[in-house]
């Protein structure tokens, strides 16, 4: 039986990607710090751990479990993160490096553990979910796109240097989704600066978040990353969910200042 990893398994798009797969046939391993919020994927017989993915030790021993448990990991899934939200006057660099550790060097740790057992095995699937903000951006998300950005080119640089041993790196780009991430960035962003010289922005960036009413259903994305664990040649890139599509296009052909205009008119007309 494939074995997966799946990081950020106690909420939104990590919990339904740890049914999905265990539906497919997976033993899955779902890892988050919130333990007791995935009593109900124990049930199913998912194995749950542990994992704060800003620990090394908690990163070290988890794969330790998984490899010593099921004897090899198949798939990893670099899911867990969140959005710091902010004008990069007002976010400390502390909190900017904490959204880094999460967002970056936690999936980059996780590489590091699980790759030398996908390169023994001659296989594996690295499935790193980035965003839309992987290629787009936004006021008062600077810390956030940032992270996503490079999550994107480590991702490709990932790609090429694994492709040699059998492993293969893709990328996914939800869009707007409706899980707990909508309601952390907004409260990140009106705690950093909703009071200041930048609450005329903070004010029209709520208004595109609330927008999320509209956003797709966890499962779209489970469904997708299902899709590029199992496909025998995956893209490198699958985007989907509310507006995930018609906005990376937008960005695509237009200009830098056009799509900068196209972004301000949304959050004007959303305020
Ligand atoms: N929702 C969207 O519209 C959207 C769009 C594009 C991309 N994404 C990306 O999709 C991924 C999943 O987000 P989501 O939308 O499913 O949000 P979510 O419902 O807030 O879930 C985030 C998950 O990440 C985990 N996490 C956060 N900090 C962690 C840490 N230090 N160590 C371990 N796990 C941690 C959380 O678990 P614990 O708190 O229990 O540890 C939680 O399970 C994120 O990378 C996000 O940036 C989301």
């Amino acid at each position: 039986m494939k074995v997966a990893l799946v990081t950020g398994a106690s909420s939104g798009i990590g919990e339904a990607t740890a049914v999905e797969l265990h539906k497919a046939g997976y033993t899955v391993y779902a890892a988050a710090r919130r333990v007791q919020r995935m009593e109900g994927l124990a049930a199913q017989g998912i194995r749950v751990l542990e994992m704060d993915v800003t620990r090394d030790e908690s990163m070290v021993e988890g794969v330790k479990q998984v490899v010593a448990e099921a004897g090899r990991i198949d798939v990893l899934v670099n899911n867990a993160g969140y959005g710091s939200y902010g004008a990069v006057e007002d976010v400390p660099l502390d909190e900017a490096r904490y959204q880094f550790e999460v967002n970056v060097f936690g999936l980059a740790r996780l590489v590091q553990l699980v790759s030398p057992h996908m390169r023994e095995a001659g296989r594996g699937r690295i499935v790193n979910v980035s965003s839309i903000g992987g290629r787009i951006y936004e006021p008062l998300g600077a810390w956030y796109h940032s992270t996503k950005f490079a999550v994107e080119g480590f991702s490709d640089s990932l790609r090429l240097e694994l492709k040699p041993f059998g492993i293969d790196v893709v990328v996914i780009q939800p869009g707007g989704i409706k899980t707990e991430w909508g309601g952390i960035a907004v409260e990140n962003l009106r705690k950093t600066s909703g009071g200041g010289a930048y609450a005329g922005q903070v004010r029209q960036l709520s208004g595109v978040f609330s927008q999320m009413g509209r956003a797709s259903e966890p499962k779209v994305i489970a469904d997708v990353i299902v899709k590029a664990a199992e496909a025998r040649r995956p893209r490198t890139r699958y985007a989907a969910g509310f507006g995930a599509r018609p906005i990376l296009f937008a960005r695509r052909v237009l200009s830098d200042r056009a799509f900068d205009a196209l972004f301000l008119g949304a959050m004007r007309r959303f305020a």
